[in-house]
């Protein structure tokens, strides 16, 4: 099967046409690529890796080298899902021209198709910059944890009326400037909702609503890898007790010599 592209991804709700949620989640490691790939239109390269990978506290310490490399593995054990990285705090909001810089060094690296970044109007010249040059854009709007430090949490966006019309003008605003699609993080359904309905391209939705369309998770919260997750994120499995219970067993049988045995060794001619 060939590799889906941007445009498909972009052209989702041409026509009016009524389609199938586009499928997105992410990965950070090869393997992890090669489990998903096959259910999945979109992966992503999320920065989110800070906590689920490297055990950070947000993403705002994630650098521009450790997405390409993860990006670089999840490319190499996929070849169905359109990859996506995510452009690190820091690398991409000075100028439009250090967006280009980091987010060309980024696809040079990992052979990834597209970029992600946070922020709606405040991004929309970058968007435009971005593309016109080769590279496709998804944008990131409402809950963006890289703002952590302006937002003062992660509670869900869209509550009061200002927040509600920022939100939805941010989105119109990425979809003008030709992103291909639109994240839309932790918002009140309605806002979710209107903007889906007011931008051309596809939303895709986490914490936000069942009409966006598309729908995202942090594949380890879904697997149940960790304890505490956040409101919006539907548990599938709890990988973490596996993982557990399996562990507990290697572990007893190796003090008590159980392991290995014959089948796990090797004797002399
Ligand atoms: O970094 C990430 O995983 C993300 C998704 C949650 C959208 O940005
Ligand atoms: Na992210």
């Amino acid at each position: 099967r060939k590799r889906l592209t941007v445009p498909k991804i972009r052209d989702h709700k041409k026509d009016g046409e009524t389609r199938e949620p586009l499928v997105m989640l992410t990965a950070y490691t090869a393997r992890q690529a090669q489990l998903l790939d096959t259910h999945c239109d979109l992966l992503l390269v999320g920065d989110s890796l800070g906590q689920v990978i490297y055990g950070l506290d947000s993403t705002i310490p994630v650098s521009l080298e450790m997405m390409a490399n993860h990006a670089a593995a999840v490319v190499r054990g996929s070849y169905h899902a359109v990859v996506v990285v995510d452009l690190p705090f820091g690398s991409y909001e000075g100028s439009k021209e250090q967006a280009f810089e980091s987010a060309a060094w980024l696809l040079k690296q990992s052979g990834a198709a597209a970029v992600k970044l946070e922020g709606g109007e405040a991004m929309a010249e970058t968007v435009e910059f971005l593309n016109a040059r080769g590279i496709p854009v998804m944008g990131h709007v409402g809950l963006t944890p890289q703002a952590v430090n302006v937002l003062g949490g992660y509670a869900a966006r869209g509550r009061s009326d200002a927040e509600a019309e920022k939100i939805v003008s941010d989105a119109v605003a990425l979809d003008k400037a030709g992103a291909f699609a639109i994240v839309i993080e932790g918002v009140v359904e309605p806002i979710a909702i209107a903007a889906t309905e007011a931008v051309a391209c596809p939303t895709i939705g986490i914490g936000a609503s069942a009409q966006c369309d598309g729908q995202v998770l942090v594949t380890e919260d879904m697997l149940g890898m960790f304890e505490r997750v956040p409101r919006f994120v539907k548990r599938y499995e709890d990988i973490a007790s596996v993982i557990d219970r399996t562990v507990e067993q290697y572990a007893s049988e190796v003090r008590a010599r159980s392991f290995p045995t014959e089948d796990q060794t090797y004797q002399p001619k």
